[in-house]
């Protein structure tokens, strides 16, 4: 809910500022991230997480490792030519044994299905880390850089003291998704809205390339639909976005339906012409969870100074931490006036 998604939120900021020895030389410093240095909760001392991984990844991958032993513990990676699963083993028990030795499982899976039947079997919490139809970490790292964005934010500027365990307000903003309809979008369909942001999304008129049904019910059991525009024309959906957002036309294992999927999407490709012609904001941002192709997004977008795509590919760490520490580890709880 909400309330949670705020949680993890601060909790990665907290974590961030902890942990400013570990970022990125030349990286933007997290706001006052004076005040704390040093190494973060030991919370998964003597634990192990299994990264169960079927399909190929850079940033969840690093983010959960890394994250991993900042937090004093160690990550697994199980990829699909490691282990028995799906070979001489099912999802059942190998849940079941993970779970047994494990503190906590994070399964990039093909069908949702697989890390449905995995969450059902497995004894310890299991966190989603990619299917067919979700991608729910990447849009906490997505919050997470528009909280950061500084003309994104509102109230009183953060003072000294009291940043520590804050999470910057921001203004209801409107933003834009043009291309698939992948994982990643429908994420955003069930989050942004209920968080006061609109969404407007541009797909093709195509049902393949629309929003599948059982993401469609839960967009309208959650209340999130009344949010939403959904058009084809990726000009209309631009217009006063304040961020723009995409994603690859091919995702993984749609490899095979690449040239039509090319063809489909014509049009659809992120461009300064495309949004100033819509009318998008003049200051728009721009998102995108990476991997990148050009075909999305040009390189004047992707690499020019409106693009936050690294600093968004950096919180994929600290929220990962957030959600390792309070759901696998032992969430250490903050005193904001320390
Ligand atoms: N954004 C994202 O999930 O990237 P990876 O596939 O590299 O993990
Ligand atoms: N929609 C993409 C996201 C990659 C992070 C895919 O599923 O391949």
């Amino acid at each position: 809910n909400v309330n949670q998604i705020q949680n993890v939120l601060t909790h990665a900021l907290r974590l961030k500022n902890t942990s400013t020895a570990y970022l990125a030389p030349g990286s933007p410093r997290p706001i006052n991230s004076r005040l704390v240095r040093g190494v973060p909760p030991q919370s998964l001392s003597h634990s192990s997480i299994a990264l169960l991984f079927s399909k190929r990844s850079t940033r969840t991958r690093v983010s959960a490792e890394t994250a991993a032993v900042l937090l004093g513990g160690r990550a697994l990676f199980l990829g699909r030519e490691d282990i028995q699963l799906g070979v001489n083993e099912s999802a059942r028990d190998t849940a079941r044994v993970l779970g047994g030795m494990c503190q906590g499982i994070f399964a990039r899976v093909g069908d949702h299905s697989e890390i449905e039947e995995l969450a059902e079997h497995s004894p310890v919490p299991v966190i989603n880390a990619l299917s067919s139809l979700w991608h729910p970490t990447q849009i906490l790292a997505d919050l997470l850089t528009l909280h950061e964005e500084a003309s994104f934010q509102v109230g009183q500027p953060i003072k000294a003291k009291t940043a520590f365990a804050v999470l910057p307000e921001i203004k209801p903003l409107t933003i834009t998704y043009l291309g698939d309809s992948t994982n990643v979008l429908h994420d955003m369909l069930v989050t942004f809205p209920r968080l006061g942001h609109k969404m407007q999304v541009a797909t093709p008129n195509d049902p393949q390339y629309r929003c599948p049904t059982p993401v469609w019910n839960r967009v309208k059991e959650l209340g999130c639909d009344s949010g939403i525009t959904w058009v084809e024309d990726p000009r209309e959906a631009v217009k006063d976005a304040d961020v723009v957002i995409t994603d690859t036309w091919i995702s993984m294992g749609q490899e095979a339906e690449k040239e039509q999927r090319l063809k489909a999407f014509q049009g659809y490709q992120v461009t300064e012409q495309l949004c100033r012609e819509g009318g998008a904001k003049p200051d728009w941002k721009f998102l995108h969870c990476l991997p990148r192709k050009k075909d999305e997004v040009d390189d004047e977008v992707f690499y020019g100074p409106r693009s936050l795509v690294f600093p968004e590919a950096d919180n994929r760490k600290w929220t990962i931490m957030a959600l390792f520490d309070m759901l696998f580890g032992h969430w250490q709880i903050y005193d904001p006036k320390v």
